[in-house]
C-alpha cells in the first residue's frame, strides 16, 4: 500500500511515521526536505494546490494522511487566507481527489470548531460554532471533505502535546526553569493529548478500515482526546509535579490562577472543550488514556535526550 504523509515534521506527523511504515510505503512531504524523518521525504509547500494535486497524481496513494495544518491560532487572526489555504482548501483538494480516485482521506480537525458554551463533553453531533479564525477554517475543512463523497475519516482532537515543536508542556517547562512565579488560565476546560496516543489511535483505526476495505459504515467524524478533564492551571501542575519527579526541574515555579480576561491573546478561545469519545471506543475498541501515565512517559523521553 502507497500511503502519503503530510506535516511529517510536525508534532503528530513524527509519531504518525513510525507507525504508518508498518503498513506500507510511506512518502513523506513537508515544508523543508528533513531526510532524518525518512529517505522519502518531499519538499513541498501544501499551500500550492496546483502542485498537491501534481504530487497526488504522481504518487497516486492508496490512503492520504494529512497531519500538516496551520496551527498557530494567534497569528490566523490576522492571516486568515493562509489559515483557510491550509486548512480548508487543501483538504478539499484531496478530499476531491479522494472521491475522484477511489482513494482515503484521513485529516484531523480540533476542538476548536466549537464555542467552548457547553459543560458536558461535545459530541460529534454536536452543533459546531467556531470563535476564532483557526477554528473557523478548520470547520471549512471538515465542511470541504464531507461535501466531496470521498471515503474519510475526520478525527478531532484537543491541546497536542509531544516531546518537540511548540505545545503547552514544552513551554512551561522553559517558563519554569526562567520564573520563580508563573501565571496561568484556569478557566478553560479541556483534555490534553499526548501527539504518540493520537497516532496510535489513528493508526488502530486506518488498520481496521483496510481490514475491511469495501466497508464504508464506520467512515466520518470522530473525537479521540485522551482521558483527563482539566484545565491550563492543573495541567500545568501536573507537569510540573511529573517533571519534578524525573529531575527535570530543579524547582517548581509559584503558581497563580489566570482569568481568561486577565491574559488577552489575540485570538480568543472556547472556555470548555471536552470531546466525547464514546464514538471512536464503540466503535474501533479505542481506549482514552489518562494524564499523568501519558505526561510521565512524554516527559521521560525529554529526559532522556
Ligand atoms: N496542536 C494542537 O494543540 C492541536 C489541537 C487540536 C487539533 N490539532 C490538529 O491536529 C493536527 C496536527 O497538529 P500538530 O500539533 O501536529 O501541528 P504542527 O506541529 O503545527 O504540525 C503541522 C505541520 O504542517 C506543516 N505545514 C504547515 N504549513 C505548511 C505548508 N504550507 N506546506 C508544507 N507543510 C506545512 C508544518 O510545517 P512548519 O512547521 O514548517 O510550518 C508542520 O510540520 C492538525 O490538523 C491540527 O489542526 C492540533
Amino acid at each position: 500500500m502507497n500511503i502519503l504523509l503530510t506535516g511529517a515534521a510536525g508534532q503528530l506527523g513524527q509519531e504518525l511515521l513510525p507507525l504508518l511504515v508498518q503498513l506500507g510505503k510511506v512518502t513523506v512531504v513537508d515544508r523543508n526536505v528533513i531526510s532524518t524523518l525518512s529517505p522519502d521525504c518531499l519538499k513541498l509547500d501544501l499551500s500550492d494546490l496546483n502542485q498537491v494535486e501534481i504530487l497526488l497524481n504522481r504518487l497516486h496513494p492508496d490512503l492520504v494522511v494529512n497531519a500538516a495544518a496551520y496551527t498557530a491560532v494567534d497569528q490566523a487572526e490576522n492571516d486568515s487566507e493562509t489559515a483557510f489555504r491550509m486548512n480548508a482548501d487543501l483538504p478539499g483538494c484531496m478530499a476531491r481527489w479522494a472521491e475522484r480516485n477511489g482513494r482515503f482521506l484521513f485529516h484531523f480537525s480540533t476542538d476548536y470548531v466549537f464555542d467552548g458554551q457547553a459543560s458536558q463533553p461535545y459530541t460529534e453531533a454536536h452543533e459546531t460554532g467556531p470563535i476564532n479564525i483557526y477554528g473557523e477554517s478548520k470547520l471549512a475543512g471538515e465542511w470541504a471533505i464531507t461535501a466531496s463523497k470521498c471515503r474519510f475519516i475526520v478525527l478531532r482532537t484537543s491541546w497536542v502535546y509531544s516531546t518537540h515543536g511548540s505545545n503547552f508542556v514544552l513551554s512551561m517547562l522553559r517558563l519554569a526553569r526562567e520564573r520563580p512565579e508563573l501565571s496561568v488560565v484556569s478557566d478553560q476546560t479541556g483534555c490534553p493529548t499526548w501527539a504518540r496516543n493520537l497516532a496510535g489511535v489513528s493508526r488502530k483505526v486506518i488498520g481496521q478500515l483496510l481490514k475491511y476495505k469495501t466497508n464504508a459504515k464506520n467512515d466520518g467524524l470522530y473525537h479521540y482526546c485522551d482521558g483527563t478533564i482539566t484545565t491550563w492551571y492543573e495541567f500545568a501542575r501536573s507537569i510540573f509535579s511529573v517533571a519534578s519527579g524525573l529531575g527535570l526541574l530543579d524547582e517548581i515555579p509559584r503558581m497563580l490562577p489566570l482569568q481568561s480576561s486577565q491574559y488577552p491573546q489575540i485570538a480568543v478561545r472556547p472556555g470548555f472543550s471536552v470531546l466525547d469519545t464514546s464514538a471512536i471506543r464503540e466503535t474501533f475498541g479505542v481506549e482514552a488514556v489518562g494524564l499523568n501515565e501519558s505526561l510521565t512517559a512524554c516527559l521521560q523521553e525529554i529526559e532522556d535526550e
